[in-house]
């Protein structure tokens, strides 16, 4: 199964947003078994919904607080989620890990409530550069998916985003993005073992239609988090277009 999922991040406004997904689906179709999943900021959760879900275009959430409800001003649940048409989450993106100081305990209570109120998981992980040039890079997917031993199995995808190469036009390069996928199948075969669950390992940073068709031929690659590129219908959609 391939997976291609638009981040927005925090851009777009509601009459830009409806503008987007007119032009996508004009561009769209679903042939091909491809998941498609938009993530936008919260605002514009119930109108994407609204305009992409008959369609079969998945809506995730950018993150979610593990309380179902509470004293957390700013933060929005897991059922708030749901309730705003989100099917899945996206959790600990770097940016939230670096900006926002998400934390791996706190990713594994996320990780518990999402399967709660059944959403799925979209477990972003990935290594900055210093831990890159640190030699560090395995040894810090590990520790990321090391929250599996907590939250127990369940049905996840995850995405591979080195952080030096979110937003930076500057790509991985084919051996890294095998080398980490490869050892992240290994460790979710470890953690999952004797489960059916079918991961998904997505790769993040700096995607394009011109990069992308090489990463797809990447043993272990599912897949696409696009953040720039998905801001633009017409990139967004031959991003699709290739997966399938
Ligand atoms: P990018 O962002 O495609 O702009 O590098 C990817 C992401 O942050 O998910």
């Amino acid at each position: 199964m391939r997976c291609v999922v638009a981040n927005w991040k925090m851009h777009l406004a509601s009459d830009e947003a409806r503008a987007f997904c007119e032009d996508l689906l004009g561009r769209f179709t679903s042939e091909g078994g491809t998941e498609v999943g938009i993530a936008p900021p919260y605002t514009l959760l119930h109108l994407v919904s609204a305009l992409v879900r008959p369609k079969g275009i998945q809506v995730f959430g950018q993150n979610g607080h593990a309380e179902a409800k509470g004293a957390f001003t700013g933060e929005i649940s897991m059922p708030q989620l749901r309730d705003a048409g989100c099917s899945g989450v996206l959790l600990g993106h770097s940016e939230r890990r670096q900006f926002f100081g998400e934390t791996d305990a706190a990713l594994a209570k996320k990780v518990k409530a999402a399967w709660q109120w059944d959403l799925l998981p979209l477990l972003c992980i990935g290594e900055s550069l210093a831990q890159r040039d640190a030699g560090q890079t395995l040894e810090v997917l590990g520790q990321q998916l090391s929250i599996l031993a907590e939250t127990g199995p369940g049905p996840l995808w995850v995405a591979y985003e080195p952080v030096w190469a979110i937003g930076t036009g500057r790509r991985a390069e084919a051996a890294q993005v095998r080398e980490a996928h490869a050892f992240i199948r290994a460790e979710l075969q470890r953690h999952l073992a004797g489960t059916d669950y079918q991961v998904p390992i997505l790769y993040g940073g700096s995607v394009t239609p011109e990069s992308f068709p090489e990463l797809l031929d990447i043993p272990e690659v599912a897949g696409g988090l696009v953040g720039g590129a998905s801001l633009d219908p017409r990139k967004f959609a031959e991003l699709v277009r290739q997966a399938g």
